[in-house]
């Protein structure tokens, strides 16, 4: 199972430094053979080598250049970085960025062979007008997306449920999944509001193939409880 946290624009380079040590403690203590993904805040970013993999959450398509206050191929070849996180929610709803946008840096990074973990998941407004214009909207984020790529990871994070404690049901987040998973037969993640409360079931479904969590990550022993719910299931 992949396991992922998306630490966002939370803990210092030092504070993630003991962080991902904290992690790498457990997996090695606990032998946990799943695949563990970090997304740390940009100035974060390091050299790691051990079982964590650490990926950005965004870069923009291009080796350098005139992109002020993004980063590029060179700022991530530094720290040997070949994970790269695409359409988040908050990339998409808060800063804007369209399709088309996305598109271009799932192509550039992908022709790079990079491992992208691409985000799916309709706003509120878009789940309220009914399942079939629930699944337009999620089918739209798919348009462009070469969904076979060999490398490619999913994340089903619907946007209502991304920080606010709610989640769809565990039924929906099945059915869902289900039906994500005729569009591509990359593994699928669940986000949205996993704690450790919930993981283990959410864990437990059909077609989900591991969680991309945000807050209750934060804190190493929360995400250490889901990963070994991950381990504890794959046996
Ligand atoms: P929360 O786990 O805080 O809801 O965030 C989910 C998320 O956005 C992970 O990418």
């Amino acid at each position: 199972m992949i396991i992922a946290a998306n630490l966002k624009t939370n803990l210092t380079r030092k504070q993630t430094r003991l962080y991902v040590n904290e992690l790498e403690t457990y997996i090695k203590q606990n032998n946990i053979k799943q695949d563990i993904l970090v997304f740390p805040a940009t100035s974060s970013l390091d050299i790691h080598s051990g079982k964590v993999v650490l990926g950005a959450q965004n870069a923009y398509p291009t080796q350098n250049g005139a992109f002020t206050g993004e980063i590029g191929l060179d700022q991530l070849e530094e720290f040997l970085i070949k994970t790269v996180l695409i359409g988040h929610s908050e990339r998409r709803h808060v800063l804007g960025e369209s399709q088309d946008e996305l598109v271009k840096k799932f192509n550039y990074y992908k022709d790079l062979g990079f491992k992208i973990i691409y985000c799916v998941g309709e706003p509120l407004e878009k789940r309220e007008a009914g399942k079939e214009e629930m699944m337009k909207y999620i089918a739209s984020q798919y348009e462009g997306i070469d969904t076979s790529y060999e490398n490619l990871i999913i994340a089903y994070e619907p946007v209502w449920a991304i920080g606010t404690g709610l989640t769809p049901t565990l039924e929906d987040i099945e059915l869902i999944h289900t039906d994500l998973k005729e569009k591509s037969h990359a593994p699928l993640l669940y986000g949205g509001s996993v704690k450790v409360t919930n993981a283990k079931e959410v864990l437990e479904l059909k077609n989900v193939d591991g969680i991309l969590v945000g807050s209750a990550a934060l804190y190493s022993e929360h995400f250490c409880t889901m990963i070994q719910f991950a381990q504890d299931i794959s046996q």
